[in-house]
């Protein structure tokens, strides 16, 4: 079985908005030599520059490294490429389709080698189902990033039933090589770590709006000025040791029976759905959006995970 140090070449399948991403993030690891398989010709290096230009503005990134590690970036749309044979860990980011997904790695597993590890990026569909149907599951776990891919740290990485632990240890290994912060998530359960947690508090966010306790940019001031403005500090269980868990459980039996528990999208979201709020895509969601507004959102977002995440060095 591949361990940390046999990893040199790393296969993307997918060329797409985080395919790009994720290839560029594996170069910061002078080591790693990067193949980018797509079914259509796509100009990878053009997506990086797009996508890393508020880092090379900002002098975060120099124009020499970029260009080194675009070197060691191949791109092509031949799944006979010798290249594909060569991998040694292969990361997964087609389309988020499970017939798709599982083709794609038949082929794969057919090609690569008799000890290449197995990566699928999918946000939302089980690792354990993607890989159901291949030979060699104890080298298959989900690799989750977050988008933006070049900026935001985490990666879950999800053991399915039957991923090996060593494999999972490697992949851990590689991608804190390559400046991310991954997380184990022991068990294949859907929306992983973090998103379990992030639609937990959507939820309540949407029910607060829908039960007319307070309208929808209330809610975004409240979260932004109060524990959101402090959690990259403080995150919930250090916050929970901070004010004792004697206190905690005090608020959670007076709380918890008031907090929203359904089990079906808010019916608050369907009656948007069928306006046609379609938040960015229609102009209107939450809150109205012109394309300037849509814009500002996305480069103020870039800007300040840059600050926050660059801000001192
Ligand atoms: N977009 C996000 O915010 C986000 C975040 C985390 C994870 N993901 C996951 O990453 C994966 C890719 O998402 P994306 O946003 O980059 O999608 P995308 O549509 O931008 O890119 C998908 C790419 O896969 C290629 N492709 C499709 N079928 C293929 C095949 N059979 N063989 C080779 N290439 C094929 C397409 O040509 C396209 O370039 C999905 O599983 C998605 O759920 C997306």
């Amino acid at each position: 079985m591949k361990t940390f140090a046999d990893i040199k070449e790393i296969l993307i399948a997918g060329g797409g908005m985080m395919g790009k991403n994720i290839a560029f993030v594996c170069t910061s690891n002078p080591n790693y030599h990067i193949t980018v398989y797509d079914l259509y010709p796509t100009d990878v290096e053009a997506g990086i520059r797009a996508n890393t230009k508020q880092l090379l503005d900002g002098g975060y990134l120099k124009e020499d490294d970029l260009k080194e590690r675009l070197s060691r970036i191949y791109f092509t749309t031949d799944i006979d490429d010798p290249a594909l044979k060569k991998a040694d860990l292969v990361i997964e980011a087609v389309f988020e389709d499970m017939k798709i997904k599982r083709e794609t790695f038949a082929k794969l597993e057919a090609r690569c080698s008799a000890d290449c590890i197995f990566c699928t990026n999918s946000s939302v569909m089980s690792p354990s189902e993607i890989s159901a149907e291949m030979e060699h599951r104890e080298r298959f776990v989900g690799t989750h990033f977050w988008n933006p891919g070049h900026l935001i740290p985490l990666v879950e990485v999800v053991k399915t039933d039957a991923t090996a632990d060593g494999v999972a240890e490697t992949v851990m290994e590689v991608l804190a090589s390559v400046g991310k912060k991954p997380c184990l998530c022991k068990k294949d359960v859907p929306g992983f770590i973090a998103n379990r947690l992030q639609h937990a508090l959507w939820r309540e966010a949407i029910s607060i709006v829908e039960h007319g306790i307070a309208d929808a940019e209330t809610v975004d001031i409240a979260i932004k000025n109060s524990f959101g403005l402090r959690l990259p500090q403080l995150s919930a269980l250090e916050n929970s040791d901070m004010v004792g868990t004697q206190l905690t459980w005090n608020i959670h039996s007076y709380v918890l029976p008031h907090l929203e528990d359904s089990h079906e999208p808010s019916p608050l979201l369907k009656q948007m759905l069928d306006e046609g709020k379609l938040g960015f895509k229609s102009g209107e969601g939450f809150k109205k959006w012109s394309q300037e507004d849509i814009d500002k959102c996305n480069a103020d977002l870039n800007a300040y995970l840059i600050r926050m995440l660059y801000g001192n060095r």
